[in-house]
């Protein structure tokens, strides 16, 4: 079993920033990748629809022969994760959430700020995280709609894409934000071109290390670590199989089979 795939899933692309750092960390791992491109963005769709994807991906993870789960997309994680463990109580499942505790740790000016989907942003996980976690911050919250999209495409230089990020730091830093929380796991790839329009000083966090170190400690607790070698990753997306295909270099670093999931 320990040798078994870790099945991990987005809405699209994005979720190749958390699987980067879980190859990283966990090499031996044999990897399953689904993007469910064909129904992004799950931003701005009802947390039952985005529970209904869930649980289809995790059906077909489950057939796959997966040992282990990972949202690797926060909006999932606050429509669908509650669900997964209940229909999975044998498997070890990892979500995602803003990092809303290092940031209030990290912050200096006592401002910190939030980008991330309306979905996420609007849930009442996030307001929970925020009751616990943003006591003594200002915690300014701005919604993206249109980013994911962009960087589907995969040309993240874009004018289009400037503008749009440009459009929507530019509240943050007049609010005083020096902590920027990257709440999807589409925006790290954003991070070069945040370099480039943020002031240097304005500290940038996500999650994805910490969700690898996560699964890590679950797979040790289980004794689910792998020993190797892993197995070429598998990818398989709900859109057409030759958009992914053309990203992966970009965005995983090599090419990678991609498959159609028609489910
Ligand atoms: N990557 C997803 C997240 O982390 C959301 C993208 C989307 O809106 O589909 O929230």
């Amino acid at each position: 079993m320990s040798e078994a795939p870790i099945g991990v899933f987005d809405s699209g692309v994005g979720g190749l920033s958390v699987l980067n750092e879980i190859h990283a960390l966990l090499p031996n791992e044999s990897l399953l990748y689904v993007g469910d491109c064909g129904h992004i963005p799950y931003g701005e769709k009802s947390p039952e629809f985005i529970r209904q994807r869930c649980a289809v991906i995790a059906d077909f993870f489950q057939q796959q022969g997966a040992k282990a789960i990972v949202l690797a997309c926060n909006t999932a994680t606050v429509a669908g994760v509650a669900d997964l463990r209940q229909r999975y109580p044998h498997w070890p499942i990892v979500g995602m959430e803003p990092a809303v505790k290092p940031a209030a740790a990290a912050t200096r000016s006592g401002v910190v700020g939030v980008l991330a989907t309306t979905g996420t942003l609007q849930s009442a996980k996030f307001a929970a995280l925020l009751d616990r976690f943003a006591n003594d911050v200002r915690v300014i919250t701005q919604p993206c709609p249109g980013l994911v999209e962009l960087i589907e495409t995969g040309d993240l230089q874009s004018q289009a894409l400037r503008s749009r990020l440009q459009g929507y730091v530019e509240p943050l830093l007049a609010a005083g934000c020096d902590t920027i929380i990257l709440g999807c796991t589409h925006y790290p790839f954003l991070k070069p071109l945040l370099r480039q329009m943020l002031p240097p000083s304005i500290c940038l966090i996500d999650t994805g290390a910490a969700v690898a170190r996560q699964l890590q400690r679950l797979l040790r607790e289980r004794g689910l670590l792998a020993t190797g070698p892993a197995q070429e990753t598998q990818f398989w997306t709900s859109a057409l199989p030759e958009q992914m295909r053309n990203i992966l270099p970009a965005l995983w670093n090599k090419s990678g089979v991609v498959r159609s999931f028609a489910l």
